[in-house]
């Protein structure tokens, strides 16, 4: 048989929007996005962040608040991050059951239950005075295995602060397998670890360190990795992989689609992507300025994750697209 020129005609399946809607390959579901939140010690009212408009940091009242309405939207999960009154060298506040972080985890834990998944940061720079991932040695430089203990430690107060799932991002060696023993240890053997697995050394995370009051002078070249290398990745996958981890991630997103594409090509595990502060920044500026069109640029960032490979998304929009994606009605223009 011979191919008549112009039978085969792609544009065929973009007649309509239900035809359109029928094949597509990927969509989105609320329970696909996870949202990303701050709480301050210091507040007595939740605080607007310049560089990300839109998001606030809050406080205790404020982020039960902006909980509820996110579970309401049916949001996947909440992943928190605490900016504590007092920082210091070894970041003490991190897994004391009074800080910040581990009051607003049982805060949510105790009024939500299990009707979400309640996710903690599992890093030392948002409690640390000079804004470092982990401690420092004699000459300044991260000491990654004193920094283990330290996580070990986190993780077992965010455990009985109520986290289901703990969220390490520090790119220490070895805080996978640091961090599930010390849970196991202590009986926590249903929380769950979520390793951010290929962590790059990024600009895209600019804003977040006004989200996060963040001290740090210098760059986390030492310990994240090198936005040149790919492969280095997967590296980072094995290991995280056989120290346990349950969900591995790969952050910044949009920068690293290739990255996150081959992650869920080879992960055995629920795959998770970060569209971090600085991309969440780019679209909202950009379309302020009149640039572009905010919600078609946030719709198609997010499904260009999905179509990636990615399971799940850490998105500053979660709310939001949550409770556009309930409203969406059948055949509509999307
Ligand atoms: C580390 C952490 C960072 C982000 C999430 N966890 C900052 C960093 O590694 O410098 C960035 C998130 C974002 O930019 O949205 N605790």
């Amino acid at each position: 048989m011979t191919l008549v020129p112009g039978t085969v005609r792609p544009r065929r399946l973009r007649t309509t929007p239900a035809l359109r809607r029928l094949v597509s390959e990927t969509r989105l579901d609320p329970a696909d996005l996870i949202l990303p939140m701050f709480v301050k010690e210091t507040l007595s009212e939740p605080a607007p962040l310049n560089s990300m408009p839109g998001v606030v940091q809050h406080t205790l009242d404020s982020l039960l608040e902006a909980a509820n309405e996110a579970v309401d939207s049916g949001v996947g999960g909440l992943m928190l991050f605490g900016i504590p009154e007092h920082k210091d060298n070894e970041g003490s506040q991190a897994n004391d059951p009074e800080g910040i972080l581990n009051r607003a985890l049982t805060l949510l834990r105790d009024n939500l239950g299990d009707t979400t998944v309640i996710m903690a940061d599992l890093c030392l720079d948002e409690f640390t005075s000079h804004g470092h991932c982990g401690v420092l040695d004699s000459e300044g430089g991260v000491d990654n295995d004193a920094t283990l203990e330290r996580y070990a430690a986190m993780a077992v107060a965010q455990a009985k602060a109520g986290a289901h799932v703990v969220g390490l991002s520090g790119m220490m060696d070895g805080q996978v397998g640091a961090c599930r023993e010390a849970l196991d240890l202590e009986g926590f053997t249903d929380v769950v670890v979520m390793a951010y697995s290929a962590k790059y050394a990024s600009a895209f995370f600019g804003p977040f360190r006004e989200a996060v009051d963040s001290e740090l002078q210098g760059d986390r070249k030492t310990y994240q990795q090198d936005p040149a290398n790919g492969r280095e990745a997967m590296r980072e996958l094995d290991l995280d992989l056989a120290e346990g981890a349950d969900i591995v991630m790969v952050k910044p997103g949009l920068p690293y689609l290739d990255v996150l594409a081959e992650v869920a090509c080879e992960s055995p595990v629920p795959v998770w992507a970060y569209q971090v502060s600085g991309e969440y920044a780019m679209i909202e500026f950009a379309a302020a300025a009149g640039a572009i069109e905010r919600e078609r640029a946030i719709d198609e960032s997010l499904i260009a994750f999905k179509r990636a490979g990615a399971d799940a998304i850490l998105t500053y929009w979660a709310t939001e697209v949550a409770q556009r994606l309930n409203s969406d009605t059948p055949g509509g223009a999307h």
